[in-house]
């Protein structure tokens, strides 16, 4: 049998995190110990947690991937016009599952980017990768094995002169804190040169019933990936906590526009963690903050933008103003 012309097209390299990221230990020593607790979002996706996320996608509650998905599918043709990259570099790539939108407005334009997906799931990324260089005959992949949260510094893209677009999609900018969040976006920022564009997805402030809702959905899939985290911990750290003890809780908080998600302990008990050698009382009514998700006005994009020293190129809404996609532009006064 003849080797798939496809295969070299498909290649991948490890991308070495730039500063320390904090391990699972460092993260629970820093946040879980002492009230009031929390948990970076990160430790949700497990191959179940995953599993879960994707469930929510699918459920009526939780509008923001769909409502991404056709806005992408909507303006994708004048984004990938409007920049004509030779490079398109995708952080947080999951299975790509958005980003043929792209690659097809590319195929439609004679535009022929080389894809750089970024991800610490490599198998997902040669999956996706392997069916999306069969469907583009011009297409090269290069998948980015590593964690964003390390820095952008150490990316192979060449410095050859060719645009850049790079896409953060799914609302997760959401997650950071506000100067995290701007921190992130100042770290892009560092990566383009005036032409290159960022393709920023933003879920925006909208009626609380309907943002509550879609972070806790009628089937019960966001309040499984939520308490799927104690279970994560239970088996990473060697840790005894109660799952059936907890409730999921997902509360959007007005003055800040943002959902937290919280884990609620209906009764006292103790959890020892055996990674840490180290045991904790928890008592009733105590919460766990696991996630924020913020949500944005317009005003706040443009404050966002214009503290990570970007310009907003074009802006495209959902009906209703629902869900953003941002283009935006490094600003050359930054
Ligand atoms: C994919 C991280 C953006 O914040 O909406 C979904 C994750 N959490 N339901 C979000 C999530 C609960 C999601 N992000």
């Amino acid at each position: 049998m003849a080797l798939s012309p496809t295969a070299s097209r498909l290649t991948q390299s490890e991308v070495p995190a730039g500063r320390p990221i904090p391990t699972l230990v460092e993260d629970v020593e820093a946040g879980l110990l002492t009230p009031p607790r929390w948990l970076p979002p990160k430790y949700f996706y497990d191959d179940h947690g995953s599993r879960l996320f994707e469930a929510i996608c699918d459920t009526p509650e939780y509008y923001p991937t769909r409502t991404e998905a056709a806005l992408l599918a909507a303006c994708s043709k004048d984004v990938i016009d409007q920049v004509r990259p030779g490079h398109l570099l995708e952080l947080g790539s999951g299975s790509s599952r958005k980003t043929r939108y792209l690659l097809d407005a590319c195929s439609q334009l004679g535009v022929q980017p080389v894809y750089w997906p970024f991800d610490v799931s490599a198998q997902m990324m040669l999956d996706a990768g392997a069916a999306l260089v069969e469907q583009h005959d011009w297409l090269n992949v290069h998948a980015l094995i590593g964690d964003y949260s390390g820095g952008l510094a150490q990316l192979p893209l060449p410095d050859d002169g060719r645009r850049r677009l790079i896409v953060f999609l799914g609302g997760t900018l959401g997650n950071f804190e506000p100067p995290d969040a701007v921190a992130m976006l100042r770290e892009i920022a560092a990566l383009m040169k005036p032409g290159d564009g960022l393709l920023l997805g933003l879920d925006r402030v909208k009626d609380k019933a309907r943002l509550e809702a879609a972070y806790d959905d009628a089937a019960g899939h966001t309040a499984a990936f939520n308490l799927n985290v104690l279970s994560v911990l239970n088996r990473e750290l060697d840790a005894d906590f109660p799952v059936e003890a907890y409730r999921h809780r997902a509360v959007f908080d007005e003055p800040r526009a943002r959902i937290e998600m919280r884990l609620l302990a209906d009764r006292a008990h103790t959890v020892c963690i055996g990674a840490l050698d180290t045991r904790i009382s928890i008592a009733a009514g105590e919460q766990i903050l696991t996630e924020i998700s913020r949500k944005f006005t317009r005003p706040a994009i443009d404050e966002l933008l214009t503290a990570a020293g970007l310009s907003m190129r074009s802006h495209f809404e959902a009906d209703g103003g629902d869900y953003s996609l941002v283009l935006a532009g490094a600003d050359p006064r930054a």
